[in-house]
């Protein structure tokens, strides 16, 4: 029996496509180059979805290693929450493909759109129902597959974008760890700065919406650069001092992985060494809900993060959406 009432991260799984897209692949697609892509982003290649890999298939494989390590069967959860914006079909959620495929025939599914910040979002929304006792085991997936709605004609946007998913299972964890603190921010003033403008109910697909590529996203990215770094470093400062901490307390940040040079920008600001930020962009690219709990994921793997780090996980993305959550691992 646990005594404490506070939720936690108690296991982890991550699944990622097959296929390697390079930054010299992009050279034979658009006017790009390794050197543009590396220097401006950080990134050196992608993975992309190909043959039956599905937003739901690559999801299934992250939860079935995230319940291994849990020691939980897929009956035993109450809650089943898919962080993404790329469900397989506009109807029905990719949390009820999730759900059939693990036959978690107990849980309650639904998916939680909030951009690149789902995985945050879901992170808070699952953390209130365990601290109420409404539930016990809960599946989160973070997940994209953005290959097939980036424009592979526009080199804003193509060569920023990747596929994957992560998963975690919270649980009520012993006293002083877990979520210590966790907070969501949403701006939809904003909400032009990415966007997708047609195929849905306003816009519904015709002939003219696909003769403008109307079913691609569209970013302005310097616009959202600047607000990236500003956000970071406020929602990081305001999530620690919640719980009385300070950015030097930190063993790792763990930030959304949009470009490497946001990060950076955002870290130098709040006095964090290289040392204490966790970075795996140059693999995988931006995969929206998926890059937090991939990066832990791995970092996990290799021996990284350990019983007792405090940790602040961050993001920003579509909507405009951001959050910020403090973890006692
Ligand atoms: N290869 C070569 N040149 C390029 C490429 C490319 N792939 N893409 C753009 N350029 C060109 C531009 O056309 C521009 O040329 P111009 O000056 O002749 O017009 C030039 O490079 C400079 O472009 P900038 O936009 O000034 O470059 P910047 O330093 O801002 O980097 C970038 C662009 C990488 C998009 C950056 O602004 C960025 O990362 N922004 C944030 C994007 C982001 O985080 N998006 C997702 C957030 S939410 C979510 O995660 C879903």
């Amino acid at each position: 029996m646990i005594a404490g009432k506070k939720a936690g991260i108690v296991s982890t799984g991550r699944a990622l496509p097959v296929v390697r897209l390079t930054n010299f692949d992009l050279e034979h697609m658009v006017e790009t180059s390794d050197e543009w892509i590396t220097t401006r982003s950080g990134i050196k290649e992608r993975r992309i979805i190909s043959g039956d890999e599905t937003n739901s298939g690559l999801s299934e494989i992250a939860a079935r290693i995230a319940l291994e390590k849990a020691g939980l069967k897929p009956e035993e959860i109450d809650i089943l929450i898919v962080a993404t914006v790329t469900a397989d079909q506009l109807l029905p959620s990719s949390a009820c493909l999730v759900q059939a495929k693990l036959n978690a025939h107990r849980a309650a599914a639904f998916d939680l759109a909030a951009g690149c910040t789902g995985f945050l979002y879901g992170l808070t929304v699952g953390q209130q129902f365990i601290e109420t006792g409404a539930a016990k085991n809960i599946l989160l997936i973070g997940v994209d597959t953005l290959s097939p709605i980036v424009d592979w004609t526009d080199r804003n946007t193509c060569v920023l974008f990747g596929d994957g998913a992560g998963a975690v299972v919270l649980q009520r964890v012993e006293e002083g760890r877990g979520i210590l603190a966790s907070k969501m921010y949403s701006d939809g003033t904003k909400a032009e700065l990415l966007d997708i403008p047609a195929g849905g109910s306003k816009r519904p697909t015709t002939v003219r919406t696909l003769e403008e590529r109307a079913h691609y996203i569209r970013m302005n990215g310097p616009e959202i650069f600047k607000f990236a770094v500003k956000i970071m470093v406020e929602s990081t400062t305001n999530v620690l001092e919640l719980c009385g901490k300070k950015p030097a307390d930190l063993d790792f940040i763990v930030p959304h992985q949009a470009n490497v040079r946001i990060i950076n920008a955002a870290c130098k600001r709040l006095g964090l060494s290289d040392s204490q930020v966790l970075v795996n962009i140059q693999r995988y690219g931006n995969m929206s809900s998926a890059t937090i709990p991939v990066v832990l994921d791995e970092a996990l793997e290799e021996g990284k993060i350990k019983q007792g780090d405090l940790l602040t996980l961050v993001s920003f993305g579509a909507g405009l959406t951001w959050g910020a959550a403090v973890l006692n691992w």
